[in-house]
C-alpha cells in the first residue's frame, strides 16, 4: 500500500473528496433509469424475448413505440392496429414480422360490428403473398358452398359466404362485406368446393404475416453507439436513444446537445419530465461513478 495514503495532508484530501462524493446522490452512480429499462425483454402469454418496438407487461412504453404496445391479458397477446384488436401470434425480429389474427372473427364469425381489415402503413407492410378472403354477409339467393350461417340475438338467421379470388359467387347477392388477408395457402384451402365452416375457422385462426418498420436505421445507429432504442413520446415518430448516462436523441454521442430533457411517457400516455440537462452536465463525461482520485 501506498504509505503517502497515511500522510495528514492526504488523509484530509480524501476526507473531503469522500464527503462531496457523499453529497452527490446514489443514482448518478447507477445506468441510466430509461437505459436499465429497456434492457428487459418480456414475454407475453406463448411468445417470449420481446424487445423494441415493442413494449408490454414490465417493459415500459418508452422502451417501444406507441403503435408497438401489447397488451397480455391471460394467455392472449394483443395489439391494437387502427383502433381494432388483434391477437398475436408469432414475432420474429429477425425478420422482423409478426403474424396476427382478427381477434372479432376468431371468437365468432359472426361479429354485430363489421370493419375491414386495415393497417397503419407508417408502421407495418402486408406480407407479400397475401390473398383476400371475403366474409360476405346477410346474402340473399342459395348456392351450397362456402356458405355460414349467423343467428343474430334476436334469433333470425342471416346467410353468409366466404369467398377467395377463385369463388365464384355470382348467384347471390350480400349487403355486407368484411375482408381479411389470408396466405396462399390458407387460400387454396378456402377455395376448394368442400371448404367448410371449420376450414374457416381455422384459416382466420392461422391468421397473416406483417413486417413492420419502426426507426429502423436510428435505432442500428443507437445500438452502435452503446443505446438502447426507445421513444421520447407517444409520437409515432419519435425516437430516443438511451444510453447509460442519460437520454439522447440519436446516439450516446457525449458531444451532442440539448438533448436530456426528454420528455418520457408513461404507460398511461401522461407525460413527466424526468430527465434535466442540467443534472447530468455534472456527471458528463463520465458515465459511471468517478473514481477516487488519492492525492
Ligand atoms: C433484434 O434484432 C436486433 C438486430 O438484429 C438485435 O440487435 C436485437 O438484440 C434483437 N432483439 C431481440 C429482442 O432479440
Ligand atoms: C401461441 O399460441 C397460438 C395458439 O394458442 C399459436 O397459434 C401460436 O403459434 C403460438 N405462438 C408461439 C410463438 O408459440
Ligand atoms: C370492406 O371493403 C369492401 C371493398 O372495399 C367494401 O365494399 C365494404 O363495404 C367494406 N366493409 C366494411 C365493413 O367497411
Ligand atoms: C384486397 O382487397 C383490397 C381492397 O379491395 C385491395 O386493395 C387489395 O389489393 C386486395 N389484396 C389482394 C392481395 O388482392
Ligand atoms: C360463375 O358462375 C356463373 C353461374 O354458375 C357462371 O355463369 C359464370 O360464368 C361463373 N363465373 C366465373 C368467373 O367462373
Ligand atoms: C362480397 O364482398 C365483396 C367485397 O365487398 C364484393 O366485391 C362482392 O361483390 C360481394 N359479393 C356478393 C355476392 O355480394
Ligand atoms: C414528440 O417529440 C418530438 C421531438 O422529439 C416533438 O417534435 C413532438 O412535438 C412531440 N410530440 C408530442 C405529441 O409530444
Ligand atoms: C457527435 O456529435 C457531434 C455534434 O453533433 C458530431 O460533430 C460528431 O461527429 C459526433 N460524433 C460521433 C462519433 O458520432
Amino acid at each position: 500500500m501506498d504509505p503517502n495514503l497515511f500522510r495528514p495532508s492526504c488523509v484530509f484530501m480524501n476526507m473531503l473528496i469522500i464527503s462531496i462524493l457523499s453529497h452527490v446522490p446514489m443514482f448518478l452512480c447507477q445506468d441510466n433509469e430509461q437505459y436499465a429499462a429497456c434492457g428487459n425483454l418480456f414475454h407475453c402469454a406463448n411468445i417470449s424475448s420481446i424487445g423494441y418496438p415493442f413494449s408490454g407487461q414490465d417493459r415500459p412504453a418508452y422502451c417501444g413505440h406507441s403503435g408497438f404496445r401489447l397488451s397480455c391479458i391471460g394467455n392472449t397477446p394483443l395489439i391494437t392496429i387502427q383502433s381494432e384488436e388483434y391477437r398475436v401470434l408469432e414475432i420474429d425480429n429477425g425478420t422482423q414480422t409478426l403474424k396476427v389474427a382478427r381477434e372479432d372473427l376468431l371468437n365468432n364469425l359472426c361479429p354485430t360490428i363489421l370493419y375491414n381489415t386495415t393497417i397503419d402503413f407508417n408502421l407495418f407492410s402486408y406480407a407479400s403473398n397475401l390473398q383476400n378472403l371475403t366474409l360476405n354477409y346477410t346474402c340473399t339467393g342459395t348456392q351450397a358452398e362456402h356458405q355460414f350461417d349467423c343467428t343474430g340475438n334476436d334469433g333470425t338467421t342471416t346467410i353468409n359466404y366466404f369467398s377467395t379470388a377463385d369463388t365464384n359467387l355470382s348467384v347471390v347477392t350480400c349487403d355486407d362485406s368484411v375482408l381479411v388477408p389470408i396466405s396462399q395457402t390458407s387460400a387454396q384451402v378456402l377455395a376448394s368446393p368442400k371448404a367448410s365452416v371449420n376450414d374457416l375457422r381455422a384459416v382466420i385462426g392461422r391468421g397473416f404475416q406483417l413486417e413492420w418498420s419502426a426507426k429502423d436505421l436510428s435505432c442500428e445507429q443507437c445500438i452502435q453507439s452503446g443505446g438502447r432504442c426507445g421513444s421520447a413520446n407517444s409520437s409515432s415518430t419519435s425516437f430516443a436513444c438511451y444510453c447509460t448516462d442519460r437520454p439522447y436523441e440519436l446516439t450516446c454521442n457525449k458531444t451532442q446537445i440539448g438533448t436530456g430533457n426528454v420528455e418520457l411517457y408513461t404507460n398511461s400516455d401522461s407525460t413527466k419530465a424526468v430527465n434535466k440537462v442540467d443534472l447530468f452536465t455534472f456527471v458528463r463525461g463520465s458515465s459511471h461513478c468517478p473514481a477516487i482520485v488519492v492525492c
